[in-house]
C-alpha cells in the first residue's frame, strides 16, 4: 500500500513529507494506522545526527495511538479494530528479561530493532527500490505502520488519540523514574530540570508520589503555565539567576533537594 510519512532523508537534513510505499503485516506482525504522534526531543536528537545509532533515511516517531487495520498470519492478541499504543520496549512476557521480574527491557527482538529492520531482518518501508529503515521499532510519523505483534499495547477505545500517544515515552519515562527509579516519597522536595514532554511527566509523577515542594528549572518562560498545570509548585528560569542558581534553589529549599530530576537531556 501507499502512505504519507514524514522522512528523515540524512542527519541534519529537515524531514521531507512524502508518499512512501508500506509492505502489508507478515506473520505475527500487526498493520496500524497512526492517529496521533507525540514529537520526543529523542527524534530530533537521531535527526541531528548526533545520534551514533541514528540510520537514514528512516521513518522517526515513538510516541503514537492508533487503530489495528490489518494483521499477518498467528496474531492473537489484537485484532481489526483494536485501539494501541506503539511501544519501543515490547513485551513478549518469555524472554529471560521478561521474565526476570528485574527489568521490563524485553530483549526479544532488540538486536533487530537496533538495525531498523523487522525482526525478520527487513523494512516494510520502501520509496520504490530504496529502503527506509524503521526508527525504535515505532515509526510512527508515518499515516500506517508496521510493528510486531508484542509492540503494540491494546487501549480502551474511549481514550483520545492525541493524549494517549504521550504514554508510548514521555508519560511512562516521566513517571517511571519518579516512581521506580528515585522512589520519590510523600512530602519530598524536587527540582526539575527542563519542562518538556520529560519534564512535566517527572512532576506529574512527583504529585501522584506525594511531593511537597516541585520546583521546575527551564530557561523558556512559556514552560511555567506547562508546569504549574501539571503540579509544580515554583518556578526558576536559570538565565534570571545567573551563575547561582545552584545557591539560589538550596536557599528556596532551605536545606536542599530530596530529588532531582532531568527533563533537559542534561
Ligand atoms: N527513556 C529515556 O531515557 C528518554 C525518553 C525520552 C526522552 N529522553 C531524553 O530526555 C530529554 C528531554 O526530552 P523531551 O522530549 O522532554 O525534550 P523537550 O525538548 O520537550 O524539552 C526539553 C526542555 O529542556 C529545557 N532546557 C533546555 N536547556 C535547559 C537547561 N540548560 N536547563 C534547564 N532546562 C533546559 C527546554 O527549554 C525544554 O523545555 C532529551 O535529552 C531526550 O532525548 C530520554
Ligand atoms: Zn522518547
Ligand atoms: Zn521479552
Amino acid at each position: 500500500m501507499k502512505t504519507r510519512a514524514a522522512v528523515a532523508v540524512a542527519a541534519g537534513k529537515p524531514v521531507e513529507v512524502t508518499e512512501v510505499d508500506l509492505e502489508g503485516p507478515r506473520d505475527g506482525e500487526v498493520l496500524v494506522e497512526i492517529k496521533a504522534t507525540g514529537i520526543c526531543h529523542t527524534d530530533d536528537f537521531t535527526l541531528s545526527g548526533a545520534d551514533p545509532e541514528g540510520l537514514f533515511p528512516a521513518i522517526l516517531g515513538h510516541e503514537g495511538a492508533g487503530v489495528v487495520v490489518d494483521v499477518g498470519q498467528g496474531v492473537t492478541s489484537v485484532r481489526k479494530g483494536d485501539h494501541v499504543i506503539p511501544l519501543y520496549t515490547p513485551e513478549c512476557r518469555q524472554c529471560p528479561s521478561c521474565l526476570s521480574r528485574k527489568t521490563n527491557l524485553c530483549t526479544a527482538i532488540r538486536a533487530t530493532q537496533g538495525q531498523g529492520v523487522m525482526p525478520d531482518g527487513t523494512s516494510r518501508f520502501s520509496i520504490g527500490k530504496d529502503k527506509i529503515f524503521h526508527y525504535m521499532g515505532c515509526s510512527t510519523f508515518s499515516n500506517f505502520t508496521v510493528l510486531p505483534e508484542i509492540a503494540v499495547a491494546k487501549v480502551n477505545s474511549d481514550a483520545p488519540f492525541d493524549k494517549i500517544c504521550y504514554i508510548g515515552c514521555g508519560v511512562t519515562t516521566g513517571i517511571g523514574a519518579v516512581l521506580n527509579t528515585a522512589k520519590v516519597e510523600a512530602g519530598a522536595t524536587a527540582v526539575v530540570f527542563g519542562l518538556g514532554g520529560i519534564g512535566l511527566n517527572v512532576i506529574q509523577g512527583l504529585r501522584l508520589a506525594g511531593a511537597d515542594m516541585i520546583i521546575g528549572v527551564d530557561p523558556n518562560d512559556r514552560k511555567r503555565a506547562w508546569g504549574e498545570r501539571f503540579g509544580m509548585t515554583h518556578f526558576v528560569n536559570p538565565t534570571e539567576v545567573g551563575k547561582e542558581l545552584v545557591p539560589h534553589l538550596v536557599n528556596m529549599t532551605k536545606r536542599g533537594a530530596d530529588q532531582i530530576g532531568g527533563g533537559a537531556g542534561l
